[in-house]
């Protein structure tokens, strides 16, 4: 029983570290939204630091669906490679921004 624990929470621990959202920042986003997004991209998107994280998903989640502003075709590639997890965490990595 405790052994079956062990495996269950070590499960766990990957499965978060799976969507590690600092890494999907610097990886896929830094190169526009840049240090702490406190950048506007391209000089055309709004500054993202501090927004809500349900915000950033739901913005994402857009972009994905062939919506946004003029720019979206920049960032409907992009938003189209995240999973859902992956969303969530670059969106609560965006929001921890000051
Ligand atoms: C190649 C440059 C580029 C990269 C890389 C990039 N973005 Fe963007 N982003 C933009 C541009 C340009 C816009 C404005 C698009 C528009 O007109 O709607 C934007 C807009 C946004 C918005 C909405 C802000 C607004 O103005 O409404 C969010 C949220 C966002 N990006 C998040 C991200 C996240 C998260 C990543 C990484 C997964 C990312 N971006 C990567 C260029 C980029």
């Amino acid at each position: 029983m405790k052994k079956i624990c062990a495996v269950l929470a070590i499960a766990a621990v990957s499965s978060l570290m799976a969507a590690d959202g600092e890494a999907i920042y610097k990886a896929k986003c830094f190169s526009c939204h840049k240090e702490n997004a406190k950048t506007s991209a391209l000089n055309k998107s709004q500054i993202i630091a501090g927004w809500e994280a349900s915000k950033i998903v739901a913005s994402l989640q857009g972009y994905k669906a062939g919506q946004g502003g003029p720019m979206k075709a920049v960032m409907k590639p992009i938003a189209s490679g995240l999973s859902d997890d992956d969303m969530k965490a670059v969106a609560e990595t965006i929001a921890a921004f000051k």
